[in-house]
């Protein structure tokens, strides 16, 4: 299936690879995971649900393997990244503007930017629904900042 090939993995030992969000919950249940990381996953927003939420609402158009065009640019590793620098792909003139700035999609940017997806930058041509809840937004901002 197109989207297992999505699917972060991690290794564990044994050599066995599980997608990571069983792994989460495999670590969970066995009590590998501590409570102060607990505690900040949750601050920091569900990788499991931002990677559902990544599949319904931005898969249309992004894929996340590095390199890879769809509509948009790929997503890996964008948190971090200066704003419109993939190579290989087209930039609205607004989104070049932007990135000329010196902007980065850091966290606090991307909250931003997809709180008020259509009047962030102007002229960007990213057209969708802002992504109002907070905590949707934190899960995909985690989600992201996973595929490195
Ligand atoms: C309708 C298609 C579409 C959907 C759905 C979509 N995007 Fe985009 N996205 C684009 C396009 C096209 C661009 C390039 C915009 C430009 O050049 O102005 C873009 C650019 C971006 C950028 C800037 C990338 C860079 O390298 O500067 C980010 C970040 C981004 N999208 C995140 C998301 C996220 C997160 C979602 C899901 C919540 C999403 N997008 C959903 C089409 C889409």
């Amino acid at each position: 299936m197109r989207s297992s090939s999505l699917t972060p993995t991690v290794r564990v030992w044994g050599g066995r690879i599980m997608s990571k969000s069983r792994a989460v919950k495999f670590a969970l249940a066995f009590g590998f995971v501590s409570v102060t990381f607990a505690g900040s996953a949750l601050a920091e927003g569900d990788i499991v649900a931002g990677e559902k939420l990544f599949l319904r609402k931005c898969f249309g158009c992004h894929v996340v393997p590095a390199g890879a065009v769809a509509k948009g640019p790929s997503l890996r590793g964008v948190v971090g990244r200066p704003v419109a620098s993939v190579e290989g792909f087209a930039f609205s003139d607004g989104l070049k503007a932007f990135g000329a700035t010196g902007a980065v999609w850091d966290e606090a940017t991307l909250d931003k930017f997809l709180a008020d997806i259509i009047g962030f930058v102007r002229g960007m041509r990213m057209t969708m629904m802002p992504i109002s809840r907070d905590t949707d937004r934190a899960d995909l901002i985690a989600y992201l900042k996973s595929n490195k």
